[in-house]
């Protein structure tokens, strides 16, 4: 039996998912409808609620040192609902640029993820820490949209994260920002595959073996190193 093979259901589930999740840059509609379904204010409710939970997930992850003594995750995120993302486009309209329309409009909600950078330059080696696992909360949340049917698409697109923007979102000054996350409902696989826009990267990933693992020891004799 390989030891793939012995993994648990949930365990095969959530390596599935990890595999699943795929950036999405064409989103069908912010609601959990069926494809075509109503856009009923249950199936909207539906959504937040799918949403909020997801970034509880997301805050599962990893962090070394606490950042503030209320709030010790380095993270934070602010997420903008489909009216606030109206709100956010009315203000600031120059974020309708290239593909932006497009996702705009077919997400139902936007996260801006940031993380908070020591105070103190004494601190600052931390800061990389800090990054590390806000990035690390940020795949969370992909990771548990897609399991509950959520798309997404992390973008880094500059007119998004500019000061004025992250502002507004709620941000403290200093904040570093980690990119926008439109989430919405993926196309179908039919409709993914003529209107979809995959991420560029998408089909350049190789094994481990391609040269992104070194593996150090198994069987080499490491006291030659
Ligand atoms: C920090 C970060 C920023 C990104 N910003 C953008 C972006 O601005 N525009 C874009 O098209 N994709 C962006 N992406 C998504 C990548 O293009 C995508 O992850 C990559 O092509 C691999 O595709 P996959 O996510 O479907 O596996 C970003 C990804 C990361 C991790």
């Amino acid at each position: 039996m390989s030891p793939s093979s012995s993994l648990s259901d949930v365990g095969a589930a959530v390596d599935r998912v990890v595999r699943a999740r795929r950036t999405r840059k064409v989103l069908d509609g912010p609601w959990l409808t069926p494809p075509g379904g109503p856009e009923t204010p249950e199936a909207r409710a539906a959504f937040d609620r799918a949403v909020r939970e997801a970034l509880g997930v997301a805050g599962w992850a990893p962090f070394h040192f606490a950042r503030t003594e209320e709030v010790p995750e380095p993270w934070r995120f602010a997420l903008l609902d489909r009216e606030a993302m109206d709100a956010f486009v009315a203000r600031f309209p120059e974020v309708l640029v290239g593909k932006l329309p497009r996702i705009f409009a077919g997400a139902g909600a936007l996260v801006q993820a940031t993380w908070v950078p020591e105070d103190d330059p004494a601190r600052a080696g931390r800061d990389w820490e800090h990054a590390a696992a806000a990035a690390a909360a940020v795949q969370n949340l992909l990771l548990a949209c897609e399991a509950r049917g959520i798309g997404s698409y992390w973008c880094s697109a500059a007119p998004l994260g500019t000061p004025e923007v992250l502002s507004w979102c709620g941000a403290a000054p200093g904040e570093r920002w980690l990119g926008a996350l439109f989430l919405g409902r993926p196309l179908p696989a039919e409709r993914e595959a003529v209107e979809g826009i995959p991420g560029k990267l998408r089909d350049r990933r190789t094994p481990p073996e391609a040269g992104w693992l070194r593996v150090v020891g198994g069987g080499r004799d490491t006291a030659e190193r």
